[in-house]
């Protein structure tokens, strides 16, 4: 038995949906643990691409159980029609595959007003959100004036909670940021309806999980985003409002931490990022878009086109250690295919001062230069390269490079989109 949790070890979009729609086979359960709809996780399977953005990335594998933890919060609007998404395509035929933990927060029409009117205003300063309502939901959470789904089903209490805090709300947008107030009669009519339609998938995570535990069964945990945006251990205030890392599975899900087993980091071969914030290997150049076409780097949720640079050993050091990552899942390789060289970031210039270690201080990071170590390209077609040892000794030297400097093996290279574009080096279940 073993519980493995995924996390991105970046900026997000590393290829968690990827991965662990390939882990899947081996576990019981999939759950999500953090984050809402702000994600957006890629699966293709065969020639069809299927986008997740709240469901677990196991959905489509019948009889894998797939659960939101308490820890996520839910757009019910989205949730249903990725629902109805998946049943179109012939996945999801059994409801009981799919459960919502009770205490995850909903998303209300004010949350995600306020955050699109908040990046408004922001102007330069803007984060850069998806725009979800993603934010504002968290602050309403730790604010203790969130509405949870055990809330939205019961309608009394429903309509008590929104009557107590819509008021605020609108304050907030008429008096303060210059939107139109929300009318609470149509948010109790819309919502009513999603209550209806969720209760079927209303169950407890933490329950749910243990027991499967008690039973002898994998579980697989689903990061979304990544670690460099988690809320305490990113690069704030560029971060989104979850505790993205390793840690947050079990605050997430309810589940102990002396039950995990394997955190596998999700790394691209170089470094994407959306939205604002540094990203010291950034390339604003013609490399940086040549690694955005090769890559296809354009956002699977608002389809922002991904800031694009060199693997940066530094970032991904600092990820290692937030998260206590036992392997690396680097995907992405094949986008490399066609360099002559490929540049690794090992340490920060700061004013003359080579720095190892990730700096914490913002105002220090917006300062850091990379100091690189230049690689050789591999210059052929890896994408069909389904074992280790097939890889061309230009990539295998450029994994092993990834490996020394971070610290961290390589249990698994994706060199495409689909399943079959995988090398498993380690079975983290074994
Ligand atoms: P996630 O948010 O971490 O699940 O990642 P996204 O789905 O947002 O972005 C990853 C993108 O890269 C998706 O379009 C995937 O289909 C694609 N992808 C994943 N692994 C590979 C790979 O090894 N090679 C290539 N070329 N594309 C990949
Ligand atoms: P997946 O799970 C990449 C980024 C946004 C913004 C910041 C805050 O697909 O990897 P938010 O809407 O969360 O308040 O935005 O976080 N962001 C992501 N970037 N992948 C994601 O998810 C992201 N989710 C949020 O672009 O910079
Ligand atoms: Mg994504």
């Amino acid at each position: 038995m073993a519980n493995v949790i995924i996390v991105g070890a970046q900026w997000g979009d590393e290829g968690k949906g990827k991965v662990v729609d390939i882990y899947t086979e081996n576990a019981n359960d999939v759950a999500r643990f953090q984050g809402g709809n702000n994600a957006g996780h890629t699966l293709v399977v065969g020639n069809e691409k299927t986008v997740l953005h709240l469901i677990p990335s196991g959905i489509l594998h019948p009889g894998k159980r797939c659960i939101i933890g308490n820890g996520v919060v839910l757009d019910p609007k989205i949730f249903l029609q990725e629902i109805e998404g998946l049943k179109a395509k012939g996945y999801l035929k059994d409801d009981s595959q799919l459960v919502v933990d009770g205490n995850v927060h909903i998303i209300m029409p004010y949350h995600k007003a306020i955050d699109i009117a908040r990046e408004k205003a922001s102007g330069a300063r803007k984060i850069g959100t998806t725009g979800r309502g993603i934010g504002p939901t968290y602050e309403d959470k730790i604010g203790r004036r969130g509405i949870r789904l055990n809330d939205l089903v019961n309608p009394q209490v429903f309509a008590r909670k929104l009557k107590e805090v819509l008021p605020e709300k609108n304050f907030m947008l008429e008096k303060f940021l210059g939107e139109p107030a929300l009318a609470e009669e149509a948010i109790i009519e819309e919502y009513t309806g999603y209550a209806l339609q969720l209760k079927k998938y209303l169950g407890c995570a933490s329950t749910l999980l243990n027991q499967s535990i008690r039973e002898g069964h994998n579980i697989l945990f689903e990061g979304a985003q990544g670690s460099l945006l988690d809320v305490d251990h990113g690069t704030y205030p560029y971060v989104t409002s979850s505790s993205t890392i390793s840690g947050g599975a079990c605050t997430g899900t309810g589940v102990g931490p002396r039950f995990m087993d394997e955190i596998i980091g999700i790394s691209k071969a170089y470094v994407t990022r959306v939205g604002e914030g540094p990203f010291p290997t950034e390339l604003n150049d013609a490399m940086g878009e040549k690694l955005q076409k090769a890559g296809n780097e354009f956002g699977a949720t608002t389809g922002r086109p991904r800031r694009t640079g060199w693997f940066d050993a530094v970032a991904l050091r600092e990820a290692v250690r937030t998260n206590g990552m036992t392997g690396l899942a680097i995907t992405k390789m094949d986008v490399l295919n066609d360099f002559d060289t490929i540049k690794v970031c090992t340490a920060y210039s700061y004013k003359g001062e080579l720095l190892e270690d990730f700096p914490r201080d913002f105002e220090v990071l917006r300062e850091c230069h990379p100091v690189y170590e230049e690689l050789e390209g591999w210059k052929s077609d890896i994408s069909t390269v389904t074992e280790f040892d097939q890889l061309p000794e230009k990539a295998v030297s450029y994994l092993k490079k990834i490996e020394e400097i971070t610290g961290c093996p390589a249990i698994l290279v994706s060199v495409g989109p689909r399943r079959d574009q995988t090398i498993q080096v380690k079975n983290p279940f074994a």
